[in-house]
């Protein structure tokens, strides 16, 4: 991972102007330029912060700063920006934002690095595939529609002691630990051509009720994306899980479904767990077909 950027003290002396305080450390700074939005639906705008550069700082510091300061690059103030933020180790994919034209998860996003490619500035956009909540925090519940639309679980009905589960061989074990690594972030989604955002808003005299409905049923038309794709084949290949494989590939197979993936490629690409998301939508297509055999003959 790392390729010995640590090159902070290089820019001690590289004449950028200071903000003066701090005592020790850098001197420089750099700007941030963020893509903001007020509130769902609202027009987005530009706005460019001027941070210090400190030792070892990640996108979710920089953010940090961002906010406390609250203040733009003219030196107006101005509300804090608002992110999303969970683990802070790249497992819960919440932070994922489009980083320098790349969608990536922030707390991993090390601001040596990006300044060493992009010097002097970092930008930062919120995912463009699903609506904006505010600045760079987005709602990604069609993400986790998709998840339960293909029952991407192992159903338990109880707490009781089971006993040990069906054995797994080592082999199984291997082909599904990195299906297991999906964190939910998007970045698969941001990237897929077949997968375009889907933004409602509640009608007057809808109540929350009819429209999550609604929602639930835009969502279910849509591209169920890669993600959950993978999630199915997963769950379907666990002893346990096949018991509810065929429920799995009649989601797969229903409107919205894996027929509607062009075979882009472009969500293997960028999976930073680096599933293999191209050869789960294979299996997943090749299962839908005998299913879809089997239930024709079965009838
Ligand atoms: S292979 Fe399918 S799911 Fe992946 S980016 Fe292309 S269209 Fe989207
Ligand atoms: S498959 Fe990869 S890119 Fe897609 S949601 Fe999971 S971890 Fe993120
Ligand atoms: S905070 Fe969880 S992935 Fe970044």
């Amino acid at each position: 991972m790392d390729h010995g950027h640590h090159d902070s003290h290089a820019h001690e002396s590289n004449g950028h102007a200071s903000h003066g305080s701090g005592g020790h450390g850098h001197a420089s700074t750099f700007s941030v330029r963020i893509l903001r939005q007020d509130g769902p639906g609202e027009a987005s705008y530009w706005e460019r912060h001027v941070i210090e550069r400190e030792n070892d700082m990640n996108v979710i510091s920089v953010l940090q700063r961002v906010a406390a300061k609250a203040e733009n690059a003219e030196g107006h103030k101005v509300a804090p920006v608002a992110w999303d933020c969970n683990c802070l180790e790249e497992v819960c994919g919440a932070c994922t934002m489009v980083i320098n034209g790349r969608t990536r998860q922030a707390c991993s996003a090390l601001v040596d690095r990006l300044l060493a490619d992009n010097p002097g500035e970092i930008e930062l956009r919120p995912m463009s595939k699903f609506p904006v909540l505010r600045d760079l925090m987005v709602n990604r519940a069609r993400l986790f529609r998709s998840l339960q639309k293909v029952k991407a679980w192992i159903p338990v009905d109880g707490y009781y002691n089971m006993g040990p589960g069906p054995r797994q061989s080592p082999e199984e074990q291997q082909r599904a630990y990195p299906l297991s690594e999906c964190m939910s972030c998007g970045c698969c989604l941001e990237a897929c051509p077949q997968f375009n955002k889907v933004e409602l808003t509640r009608r007057d005299g809808e109540t929350e009720e009819q429209f999550r409905a609604r929602e639930k049923q835009e969502f279910d038309r849509n591209f169920v994306g890669a993600h959950a794709i993978s999630q199915a084949m997963l769950f379907n290949a666990h002893p346990t899980g096949q018991m509810n494989a065929g429920e799995r590939l009649d989601a797969l197979t229903a409107e919205g479904g894996i027929q509607m993936c062009g075979n882009a490629q472009n969500c293997v690409a960028v999976c930073p767990k680096s599933i293999p998301l191209t050869t789960s939508i294979a299996r997943a297509g090749r299962a839908a077909t005998l299913h879809a055999v089997k239930k024709f003959f079965d009838r």
